[in-house]
Parts: structure tokens; C-alpha cells; sequence
């Protein structure tokens, strides 16, 4: 089953914790135009509120996870246009997301197509995947977090390469980088997001959310800032039922059954 109500996504029902997100423009490559990514907000915000959704998994379709911005619709923005861009807000509504996000990438990564992905906190991608950010060759460069966030995957010579000279790469070098953590068969990209995903969904909540903005801190904090906010956040589960249920099951020899509490 899915959700009509969306212009530009296709969003399936949630199953054992896991909430499929489809990116839905194929006559633009999936590019991002304004309304994909306010669209794209929305399912956020109703995920997020939603206790039935553990983890959103994130994808293209087989020839691409997303093109990039919509190169037409940008056109049409001048400067001050730019400055009361409120892609924005929609970028941010992403990057503020507390649950777990999962980007099963084929095909085109690119452009803003990669700085999405970049904002998953898991990044898959089918064999045939390509990563870039061609923004130079039209006289701009990456400005939804491209030159950040990839330097902080991939280090900065390879950024540097990528976001200067515009060229791709390749799955393989994507994964031997670090900006993916594996590589599937293309038609397998998006089952094995899910089982990644429902394995996680199976995780108690709260324990999740504290280890992904734990790691998340470590990406723009220095190592005491990071290991200060990793103390006080696995203090915190100290006060969990969820831990004791854990380490309950843990000695009864049981799967244990967490409620998010
Ligand atoms: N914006 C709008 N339309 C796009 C698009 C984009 N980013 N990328 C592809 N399309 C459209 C094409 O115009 C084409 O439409 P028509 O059939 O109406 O002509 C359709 O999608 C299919 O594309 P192609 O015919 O070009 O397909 P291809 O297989 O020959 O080439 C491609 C694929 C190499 C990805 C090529 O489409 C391409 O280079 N696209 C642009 C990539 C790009 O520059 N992305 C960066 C955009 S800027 C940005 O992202 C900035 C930011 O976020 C801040």
C-alpha cells in the first residue's frame, strides 16, 4: 500500500518499524525541485510524531536516486531570490530528523541528489550507483552541504577533486572512501535498506536516538565535547525500562522486547 496524497513521493506503508520514501520525479531524474523537498518535510514531520516509525528509508528509483536541485526551477532565482531560498528550512527539517535515515541509492547520485543522501545517516548503493557534485560545471558549487558533509566523509582530497573538476565516481570508490558503508546488486538496493532498517526499528527507540546524535555531535565537535555528550547520553538510558529489559532478556537468554520508554 501507499499514500496518494503526494505529488512528487511515493510513501509505503510503514512495515515492522520501517517507513519506504520514494522519490517520485522520473521525467527530471528525480531532481529536486521546491515542492519535492517541502513535500519531502512533511513526511518528516509526520514520521517523526509517529510512534509506528522506527526509521525512514530513503531512495531513487533504478536510474536515479536524484539528479540533483531542479536545474530549471533554479534558473529562474536571482540573488535575493537565493536569499529567501526556503529550500532552506526543508534542508534543515532534515538535518534535524531524530530518527534513524537510510538512503538506498542507484543510479545518479548527484548534485543535491548526493547532498541528500549525505544528510541519511546510512548511505547503501547498488553497484551501479555514481556519486557527484557536477555543480561547477554550472558555474556554482555544492550549496546543500556538499563540501561539507563529503569532506567529512571522504577527507579533502578527494572532496577537493570531486567538487572542482565535477566528476563522479563510482560505487566501488564511494564504499573504499567511506561515503557508503556497502554495496549491493542494484535490484537488491532497497530489501537490504529495509532489513538494515528493520533490524534497527527492532532497537529500542530511545537508545537509538541518543547513539545517532551522539555520533552526529562527534561530526562537528571536538573529541571531549563529543565524549562528554556520550557520557551524559548513555547516563540518561541508565533511567530506561528499556535497559532493563535488555539486560533482563540478556541474562533470561530471551530476544528482549523494547517499548521506547
Ligand atoms: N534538473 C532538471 N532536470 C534534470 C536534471 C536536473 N538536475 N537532471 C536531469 N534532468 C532532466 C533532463 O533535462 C531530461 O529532461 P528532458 O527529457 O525533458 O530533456 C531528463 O531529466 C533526463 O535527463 P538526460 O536526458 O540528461 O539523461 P542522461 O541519462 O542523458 O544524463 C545526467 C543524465 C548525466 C544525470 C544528466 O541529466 C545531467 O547531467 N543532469 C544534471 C546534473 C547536475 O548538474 N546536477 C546538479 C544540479 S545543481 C545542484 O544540485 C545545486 C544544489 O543542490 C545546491
Amino acid at each position: 500500500m501507499t499514500n496518494k496524497n503526494y505529488k512528487t513521493l511515493v510513501v509505503s506503508d510503514v512495515d515492522e518499524g520501517v517507513q519506504l520514501v520514494r522519490l517520485n520525479r522520473p521525467e527530471a531524474l528525480n531532481a529536486l525541485t521546491t515542492g519535492l523537498l517541502a513535500e519531502l518535510s512533511k513526511v518528516m514531520d509526520a514520521a517523526e510524531a509517529s510512534d509506528d516509525i522506527r526509521v525512514v528509508v530513503l531512495t531513487g528509483s533504478a536510474k536515479a536516486f536524484a539528479a540533483g536541485a531542479d536545474i530549471n526551477e533554479m534558473a529562474e532565482r536571482d540573488l535575493v531570490g537565493m536569499l529567501n531560498d526556503p529550500r532552506q528550512q526543508y534542508w534543515q527539517r532534515i538535518t534535524r530528523f531524530p530518527k534513524p535515515i537510510i538512503a538506498a541509492v542507484n543510479g545518479y547520485c548527484l548534485g543535491g541528489g548526493c547532498e541528500l543522501a549525505m544528510h541519511a545517516d546510512i548511505l547503501i548503493a547498488g553497484s551501479d550507483a555514481q556519486f557527484g557534485q557536477p555543480e561547477i560545471n554550472l558555474g556554482i558549487m555544492p550549496g546543500a552541504g556538499g563540501t561539507q558533509r563529503l569532506l567529512k566523509a571522504v577527507g579533502k582530497s578527494l572532496t577537493m577533486q570531486m567538487v572542482l573538476t565535477g566528476q563522479p565516481i563510482q560505487a566501488r570508490q564511494a564504499k573504499e572512501a567511506g561515503l557508503i558503508s556497502e554495496i549491493t546488486q542494484p535490484e537488491l538496493t532497497v530489501s537490504r535498506a529495509l532489513a538494515i532498517g528493520k533490524v534497527i526499528a527492532s532497537k529500542g527507540s530511545l537508545a537509538v536516538r541518543l547513539a545517532k546524535e551522539a555520533i552526529l555531535k562527534g561530526m562537528d565537535t571536538d573529541l571531549a565535547t563529543g565524549l562528554r555528550f556520550e557520557r551524559y547520553a548513555f547516563t540518561v538510558l541508565a533511567g530506561t525500562q528499556d535497559r532493563e529489559e535488555g539486560i533482563a532478556a540478556f541474562k533470561e537468554k530471551r530476544r528482549p522486547h523494547f517499548i521506547g520508554r
